[in-house]
């Protein structure tokens, strides 16, 4: 299975900067083509950001932040998969901060990832819990969480899905899950995805990702991926997590 590094830049940058930084990633995906390497701009720069890249190494992709539920419509301010469909190749879908600050909850979360789905888009699909806890259930509450989230789509939908395991509390906190709490959550969403999907179903972990911690994270076998937020938004950074995470083995 591939494993997949995606920078999550949220509403940050400016079009000369989210430019330059959309080369560099651009320009040093190709080094490591055991990775599928994703940049997710702001919503305004992707026109812009795809027109600039005349060179994209076919390891190397753009994904947004955001889709409407609805296919199109008087929804003023919405981005439908079908306008999207030109310039990306993911999507996030359920990230805690749109479920935060925006109230999506798991019906909008199904719509958007059929809208996705029927344009060839792939979601990636955020999870997590908001507070750490040692508990044995919490494990149980997490993955019954994403069910619902899941709950009308055909297993077929959620095959396509990428998953990201982000649990909020580490989130721009500085405070990673440590590799054994990560390690328990993802066997637990792999069995659950081996009933629930024909494929084993690809999971990355996002949470204060950094230089530091890559390699690490990287060693979990259960994690196929990692979701940066904060750090993507240095092409060095982001370069190095690219480089620690290509040499697992
Ligand atoms: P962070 O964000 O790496 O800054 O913690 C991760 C995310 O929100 O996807």
């Amino acid at each position: 299975m591939k494993r997949h590094i995606v920078g999550n830049w949220k509403m940050n940058l400016e079009l000369p900067e989210a430019l330059v930084l959309a080369q560099e990633v651009a320009g040093f995906a190709g080094d490591y083509p055991t990775l599928q390497i994703t940049i997710a701009p702001s919503l305004p720069w992707l026109v812009s950001i795809k027109e600039a890249l005349t060179f994209m190494p076919t390891n190397f992709a753009l994904a947004s932040q955001v889709v409407s539920p609805h296919p199109h419509g008087a929804y003023t301010g919405d981005v439908s998969a079908t306008q999207l469909k030109p310039l990306v190749r993911y999507c996030l879908v359920g990230h805690s901060e749109r479920r935060r600050f925006h109230h999506e909850d798991s019906q909008a979360i199904q719509s958007q990832i059929t809208e996705l789905c029927k344009v060839g888009i792939t979601p990636i699909v955020c999870f997590g819990e908001s507070k750490q806890s040692s508990s044995p259930s919490m494990v149980n509450q997490v993955l019954q969480a994403l069910k619902r989230d899941l709950a009308s789509l055909q297993p077929e939908v959620g095959e396509k899905c990428l998953f990201a395991y982000e649990p909020l509390w580490a989130i721009g906190t500085g405070h990673p899950a440590t590799a054994d709490y990560t390690t328990k959550m993802a066997t637990a969403f792999k069995a659950w995805a081996k009933q629930a999907f024909t494929h084993d179903a690809p999971l990355l972990y996002g949470g204060s990702v950094t230089t530091a911690n890559a390699a690490a994270l990287g060693s979990i076998k259960v994690i196929d991926g990692l979701l940066v937020g904060g750090v993507s938004l240095h092409g060095r950074e982001f370069k190095t997590i690219c480089a620690h995470y290509s040499q697992r083995v």
